[in-house]
């Protein structure tokens, strides 16, 4: 036996009845990777509602049997580089990104990785994210907490409306969610958007008020479109809006689209990540995903909006972005909570509370 055999421990699950265990395999780490791939000693790695929603929707008749891995988002350092990799990754380097898979034999909650870094492109090298005096985290979680939050804001902001200005006017559905985090950051302080209001539960709206967000309404007092209306009659002269993001799963303003966003004609967009419906985590069903709503939304020729769903792009290069922003202060990856990875299940629930404020990072060393 090689002398470079470690024990790779992951967080797995075979189908939806099922739980998500803690596997063991044994890695040569002098043979277990092709002549184009690198693997990464993962040090930490973040939970998105993906990870438990592709879980939750796992049929073992339509997905098989075989061991899935959690997580996309990590940190960590390179261990290993196969001969045909380009030379900007060298072992010892300290790299950050996301793993793109569904339903992938590897995932990100696992010690080791292995990825072709010329597929897997949302993959860079980590800086440091200026800190506090108390910061408890270090460079690794942080690196870990933002790939996919910040690469789906910036696409959904970068791949869609041509031209953003300070006379932009933005609405987030959702604006306590991490990816609204990133979202508002970077319309701010990329795209120079003059204007972004939020919607979130009355108890975040001084939490977001220190974000970034010009105004925020609640979802839980009065209806939205009604706190939203008063909101365009008392704050924005009545003017419509440019963009809307929905990043909670919301249909409510379908109906009375043309009184809240500009006619598509000025290159107006209506952005969802999630689709027309908030899922219960609790139960989560292809029916709120693939809902006949969603359907027509996708395909209606004749719908008098842009509708669009968005998913992060990394051909975009948002994982260079976000160092930038990283690196020049304006952005800084949202923690709501560290856990062990022996402690994987409850930063799993703590997700799923639907609850956290910011990204939920499992510590793999
Ligand atoms: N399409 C894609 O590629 C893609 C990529 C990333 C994420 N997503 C999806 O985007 C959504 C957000 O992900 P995330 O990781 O950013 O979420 P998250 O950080 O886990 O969001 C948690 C926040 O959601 C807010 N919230 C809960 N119920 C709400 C409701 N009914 N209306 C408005 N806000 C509500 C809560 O704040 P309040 O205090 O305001 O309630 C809570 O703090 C998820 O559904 C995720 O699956 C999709």
């Amino acid at each position: 036996m090689s002398d470079e055999v470690v024990t790779n421990r992951a967080v797995t699950y075979a189908n939806n009845t099922t739980p998500a265990t803690i596997t063991s395999s044994k890695l040569d780490l002098k043979t277990c990777y092709k002549n184009n791939e690198l693997v990464i000693e993962v040090h930490a790695a973040a939970l998105n509602p993906i990870d438990f929603i592709t879980h939750q929707l796992c049929n073992s008749y339509i997905f098989g049997n075989y061991p899935k891995t959690y997580s996309r988002d990590y940190s960590g350092v390179i261990v290993k580089v196969g001969k045909n990799v380009d030379k900007c990754w060298k072992v010892g380097d300290k790299v950050n990104g996301v793993y793109g898979h569904i339903y992938g034999k590897r995932g990100s909650l696992s010690h080791f990785l292995i990825l072709d870094p010329a597929k897997n492109v949302a993959i860079t090298h980590m800086v440091e994210v200026p800190k506090g005096e108390n910061d408890p985290y270090d460079d690794f979680v942080y690196a870990a907490a933002w790939p996919l939050t910040f690469g789906t804001a910036y696409s959904v902001l970068h791949n869609y409306k041509k031209k953003w200005s300070p006379d932009s006017k933005v609405l987030v559905i959702g604006a306590s969610t991490s990816v609204s985090y990133a979202f508002v950051h970077i319309a701010k302080n990329y795209f120079n958007i003059g204007t972004v209001a939020g919607i979130c539960s009355k108890n975040s709206i001084e939490r977001n008020k220190k974000l970034g967000y010009d105004y925020l309404v609640p979802y839980d007092e009065g209806t939205i479109v009604d706190n939203v209306k008063a909101l365009r009659k008392s704050k924005l002269e009545s003017e419509k809006f440019d963009f809307i993001f929905d990043s909670v799963g919301n249909h409510d303003f379908f109906s009375v689209m043309n009184r809240f966003l500009k006619p598509k004609a000025d290159d107006s967009f209506y952005v969802t990540i999630v689709g027309n419906e908030k899922a219960n985590y609790e139960n989560i069903s292809w029916k709120s995903f693939i809902s006949l709503g969603s359907i027509s939304a996708a395909l209606n020729p004749f719908k008098s909006f842009n509708w669009r769903f968005a998913s992060p792009t990394p051909s975009n290069n948002f994982i260079e972005v976000g160092n930038e922003m990283i690196k020049n202060g304006t952005y800084k990856p949202p923690i709501d909570s560290v856990y062990e990875f022996e402690k994987f299940q409850d930063a799993i629930d703590r997700i799923k509370s639907n609850k956290a404020k910011g990204k939920v990072v499992i510590k793999m060393k």
